[in-house]
């Protein structure tokens, strides 16, 4: 297994072959996620006590596993947050695998850490925190909250012995990404969420809080804002929320995991105003900065906060403290020891395209969502459920049930024409099934949504 010979040779240009053509190609389909019976009837045992050999594994997986798979970058894929990364990056992923590099200490991954804490910088640089704001990749958006959040829950119960024995609270809105509360869950911290899916206002946070028993403001630490709703795009009122937490000496942490990449976008920074104030940040590149999965980031103002929380202790451990050894050390923030150095395609992607072409490709999908909003108005079947915000467009099919929006879904899904899924939009007390569009694939033409739009008819 660990020797070098012809088959190897051979297997490695089959397998270079492969990632070229895929690099190089603009017309992948959408797949058809068959049923698991059907994918077993069709590649039989693949494990077994002598293997089948790579060419048979690799050439079932060209065959028919492959295409059972909807790949994220498809220009008519629109639901969910769709990703869409560079080939730079994507190349670069390949020479990540390759290299085998351990990325928990600098220690071992020095070269890599380097690369990926360039990136950082310049990711810490678009949030406008203060000096000594620094963050660390993640394996996603779910793991940059927790490893956030645990640190903001450790530092509040560092602040007085009480609070050692307390459970711990924190306060979100409806609006928040299903992470918050699974990521609560893990931590065991009770959540509160404000009643709202538009932008979560300060003053209905101030009223949640003054809402609250003396008991739950005691365990009451942090507050969750969202940059950028996953279901509608909304940013809330982040720099309301950061003065309103500063008063209330609680943690802002700010989910920018799907809306992140909009602080590159001169037409929409605005509208972050406040989250220089954050506490802590969770973007995800893997999102709407075109990085292949899995990477996400979290950052802190204080980054030494989370070293407290995260860094761990083991006698086999203690060489990478050691003096000869020092260097940044990305396992110390966050919740994982062993990691791939993950923010190394985006380092590559950055400094082969610069920064501004991540500009461009981030308004692209800002104007696509502008267009569908006007198109959506032109259109006699259909109209806006809101205004477009960020690149996340809500719109009804005039006269649809939840039934119809599920059909149409899986109708185009089983033709390979397109996968745009529907959402819930809660008005007042009822939640109505719409659909929803993500733009974040710049390559995502006006023709691609007129026909999306007509196939509704
Ligand atoms: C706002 C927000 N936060 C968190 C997440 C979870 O991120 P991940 O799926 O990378 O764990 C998502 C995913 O869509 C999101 O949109």
């Amino acid at each position: 297994m660990h020797k070098i010979d012809m088959d190897l040779v051979e297997m490695t240009m089959d397998v270079m072959k492969y990632a070229i053509d895929r690099l190089s190609s603009t017309q992948n389909k959408i797949g058809k996620p068959l049923k698991e019976e059907e994918l077993k009837a069709l590649v039989g045992d693949t494990i077994t006590k002598d293997g089948i050999g790579g060419e048979k594994a690799f050439n079932l997986w060209k065959k028919h596993l492959t295409k059972s798979n909807v790949p994220i970058d498809h220009p008519r894929h629109l639901a969910f947050v769709p990703a869409s990364p560079t080939r730079a990056a994507v190349m670069f992923d390949l020479v990540t695998s390759a290299s085998s590099i351990h990325g928990a200490y600098w220690m071992e991954g020095a070269g890599g850490i380097f690369c990926e804490n360039e990136a950082m910088r310049w990711m810490v640089s678009l949030t406008g925190l203060p000096k000594g704001a620094f963050g660390v990749f993640t394996s996603g958006g779910t793991a940059a909250n927790l490893s956030a959040i645990v640190t903001a829950r450790e530092y509040w119960r560092s602040l007085n012995e009480q609070n050692k024995f307390e459970k711990g609270l924190i306060i979100t809105s409806i609006g928040a990404h299903s992470s918050v509360k699974a990521m609560a869950k893990v931590a065991d911290i009770d959540v509160l969420l404000v009643d709202t899916e538009d932008r979560l206002q300060a003053s209905a946070l101030k009223d949640k809080i003054r809402g609250l028993t003396p008991h739950q403001r005691e365990r009451l630490f942090a507050v969750v804002a969202t940059g950028g709703t996953t279901n509608a795009g909304i940013i809330d009122d982040l720099e309301g929320i950061a003065n309103l937490c500063e008063a209330e000496h609680l943690w802002f942490h700010v989910d920018a995991a799907y809306g992140g990449g909009a602080l590159l976008a001169d037409s929409v920074r605005h509208e972050f105003k406040g989250i220089e104030k954050a506490d802590s940040i969770t973007i995800d590149p893997h999102k709407w900065m075109f990085s292949p999965y899995d990477c996400g980031a979290v950052i802190y103002k204080n980054p030494e906060l989370a070293k407290q929380a995260h860094a761990q202790e083991g006698s086999y451990l203690e060489i990478f403290k050691d003096e000869g050894a020092h260097g940044f050390n990305p396992t110390d923030y966050q919740i994982q020891l062993t990691r791939r150095v993950r923010g190394l395609p985006l380092w590559f992607s950055l400094a082969t395209h610069g920064t501004d072409r991540y500009k461009e490709a981030i308004e692209r999908g800002i104007e696509l969502a502008q267009i569908a909003g006007r198109m959506i108005d032109e259109k006699p079947h259909v109209e806006l459920v809101r205004a477009p915000s960020l690149s996340c467009v809500l719109y009804r099919r005039k006269g649809w049930h939840a039934e119809d929006y599920r059909h149409w879904t899986y109708e185009n899904h089983e033709k390979g024409f397109a996968l745009v899924t529907p959402t819930k939009w809660k008005t007042g007390d009822t939640f109505e099934t719409v659909s929803r569009f993500c733009f974040i694939n710049p390559d995502t033409t006006e023709e691609d949504i007129e026909a999306i739009l007509d196939s509704m008819v």
